[in-house]
């Protein structure tokens, strides 16, 4: 509690303060504004404000009042000089102020001209008005002649200001001493009883209160929605992904991998201990398709001829890649074939080393196009379409290899940063071997295409090292402030 808030309290109670100006001349307004303030929050006061208008003398003003103003000293001289003033000789003796004092003198009819002389018209010396007025605004702020006072403001002698200070009563809760005042009332004070005491702040229901902290959306969530409505917009129906466990038959099998594989391998594929394997497909004639064309060839393809094992292709797995979910539903497209489009994004796992660029687990993109007499070229430009809603361009593709699609197509874009092509995706034509085993009928062609969500999200954002992503290095600040993305516009 501070001295001047007791102060302020003890002078109250002998009655209002009418002008605190004039009761703590001595107090800054700010200082008194802050301590008025802070009693009245507690309702101990009220106060108003009071303003005046505050007239300040000028530097020029200050001078008059120490040496008199120029007119009266230009009739001393006049007076001094027993023979008159020479004209030529004002100047030197008062500088600046010998011509205003000399307008100023004439006016007031106190001088005459005699010749190139100045000479006295007064028989004595004439109150100086000036420096009068102006010792009495120094001390009171303001003048009573208005008239006068306009005529200062005019000469630049003086300038308005503003005076504050305030008027104080004593409010409803006027005490000679200062109570704390409680905020939150707290389990302590009801275990003690010292809620019955304690005085509360009332409610300020003007606050605006703190900030609430709420949920921000990951950049990739961000850049996936983004995605979602591309797909949205070119027909494309959203798969269910959330099975993030496959047996080896929907993740390997089914897409005509082999079992011996080297995606199979540990080193590359998660396999789960317990339980270690699924249970048969329903669907058996689809469970003997697959076997059969694995190991002895069917639907005119001559199969990899070895001895497939339906206990490993029952072996369970983290999904590697989303085409798991396409082969299911593809496979149910397979009861009621017709042209379908087909989209996942969702998160997959691989046995890798991680580094920079690379995590054990990251998000695909995927699309499915079934239709009856597709080629490779309407493959193409559905790539071409569909990524320069991306904001990419310029693409290349280059043949490749997939088991599960022929031909298969890897896709480079061009990026201008970087000045050069880069991989940002696969895609083919699913094979008959895992179509037809499925009972899709032969016209019906169906293509894929995936790509990983954090390749585009990084080139986004600009992060080099996708610990800034994902994962514990990753700044909150960054998820909470990121910038919501637009896909429209240059990706790479
Ligand atoms: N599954 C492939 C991958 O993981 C992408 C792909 C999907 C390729 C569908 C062709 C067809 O890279």
């Amino acid at each position: 509690m501070s001295d001047l808030s007791l102060l302020i309290l003890q002078t109250l109670d002998n009655g209002p303060i009418e002008d605190t100006s004039v009761v703590f001349p001595s107090i800054e307004t700010n200082i008194m504004q802050g301590t008025l303030s802070s009693l009245m929050a507690k309702s101990m006061i009220v106060f108003k404000t009071i303003e005046q208008e505050l007239w300040t003398l000028t530097p020029e003003a200050d001078e008059i009042l120490e040496k008199g103003s120029h007119e009266i000293r230009l009739l001393d001289e006049v007076t001094k000089s027993l023979e008159g003033l020479k004209l030529a000789d004002v100047p030197k003796l008062l500088g600046q102020a010998g011509k205003l004092g000399q307008l100023r003198a004439f006016k007031n009819g106190w001088i005459k001209k005699d010749g190139d002389k100045l000479v006295s018209n007064v028989s004595s010396k004439p109150e100086d008005v000036t420096a009068k007025d102006l010792g009495i605004i120094k001390q009171t702020g303001t003048l009573d002649n208005a008239k006068e006072l306009a005529e200062l403001r005019k000469r630049k002698l003086i300038v308005k200001g503003k005076k504050v200070s305030y008027s104080v009563e004593k409010g409803p809760e006027f005490a000679l001493e200062i109570k704390k005042l409680e905020t939150d009332l707290t389990p302590e004070m009801i275990q003690s009883g010292a809620w019955k005491t304690a005085t509360f702040k009332p409610y300020n229901f003007d606050a605006e209160g703190a900030p609430t902290q709420s949920g921000a959306l990951h950049p990739l969530n961000k850049v996936r929605e983004e995605f979602r409505q591309i797909f949205f917009a070119m027909g494309f129906t959203e798969m269910a992904t959330n099975q993030y466990v496959e047996s080896g038959f929907w993740n390997f099998d089914t897409l005509f991998v082999p079992q011996q594989h080297p995606a199979r391998d540990l080193q590359d594929t998660f396999y789960i201990k317990d339980p270690i394997e699924a249970d048969e497909p329903e669907d058996k004639t689809y469970w003997e398709n697959i076997h059969k064309v694995h190991e002895q060839g069917a639907f005119d393809s001559i199969g990899y001829r070895y001895p497939w094992s339906a206990k490993e292709s029952l072996r369970l797995v983290l999904r590697t890649h989303t085409t798991a979910v396409s082969s299911r539903v593809l496979h149910q497209l397979a009861k009621d074939p017709k042209p379908a489009r087909f989209f996942s994004i969702d998160r997959v796992f691989r046995n890798e080393a991680v580094d920079a660029t690379h995590l054990a687990e990251f998000h695909q993109i995927e699309g499915v196009i079934a239709d009856y007499n597709l080629t490779l070229g309407d493959l193409i430009g559905f790539m071409d379409r569909f990524f320069t809603r991306m904001g990419v361009s310029k693409l290349r593709f280059k043949p490749a290899y997939n088991p599960y699609t022929e031909p298969s197509m890897e896709i480079f874009a061009w990026h201008a940063g970087l000045n050069k092509w880069i991989e940002i995706g696969n895609s083919g034509m699913f094979r008959p071997e895992m179509l037809e085993a499925m009972g899709l009928p032969k016209g019906l062609k169906v293509h894929g295409f995936g790509l990983s969500l954090e390749r585009p999200t990084m080139i986004k954002y600009a992060l080099s090292n996708i610990r800034e992503l994902v994962g514990h290095k990753v700044n909150l600040d960054f998820i909470e402030n990121n910038p919501a993305v637009r896909l429209d516009e240059e990706l790479v």
